[in-house]
């Protein structure tokens, strides 16, 4: 696999999953909020690991937006994100992104990751190590269709 991982992180959560990800697949790691998109290099790269927080139920829309944009080969894609815990609209979310994916020509993984984020309150001490372990198991046995 060549990959890279392209992600949204506003406090720093799920930037510390895709730092998981990215020695895992030993590529590159791009958060958009510190990257413009115009500095990503796809050249040789076929696996895209996309990430975000959930904000509002929702993944991050220049994310979102960025992955959608890409035609120039077919990827395969796997979606990760890290969430608070309140509600259940970021499930339908990753899933209308994913049919999106594949319809404009990608592969995709089903089975995304998710874990929680450290809040204020609640999950202070999230990600946990657990949850480093679990998404290197995920890398290591991604499958996409
Ligand atoms: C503006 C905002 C909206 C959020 N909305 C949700 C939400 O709808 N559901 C949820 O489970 N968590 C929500 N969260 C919590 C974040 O998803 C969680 O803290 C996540 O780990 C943030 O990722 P990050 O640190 O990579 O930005 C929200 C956080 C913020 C700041």
């Amino acid at each position: 696999m060549n990959g890279v991982v392209v992600y949204y992180s506003r406090t720093g959560n799920t930037e510390k999953i895709a730092k998981v990800i990215s020695e895992e697949i030993k590529g590159q790691e791009y958060n958009l909020k510190m990257f413009d998109k115009s500095e990503i290099s796809l050249n040789e790269i076929d696996t895209l690991f996309v990430g975000s927080g959930i904000y509002g139920g929702k993944l991050d829309n220049q994310v979102k937006d960025f992955i959608l944009s890409l035609n120039d080969k077919p990827y395969n894609i796997a979606v990760f994100i890290t969430r608070a815990g309140i509600g259940k609209a970021y499930i339908n979310e990753i899933s209308d992104f994913i049919e999106k994916a594949r319809n404009n020509g990608n592969k995709a993984c089903d089975d995304f990751f998710e874990c929680y984020g450290k809040g204020i309150i609640f999950h202070r001490k999230y990600p946990r190590q657990e949850d480093f372990k679990k998404v290197a198991n995920w890398v290591k046995n991604i499958d996409f269709k």
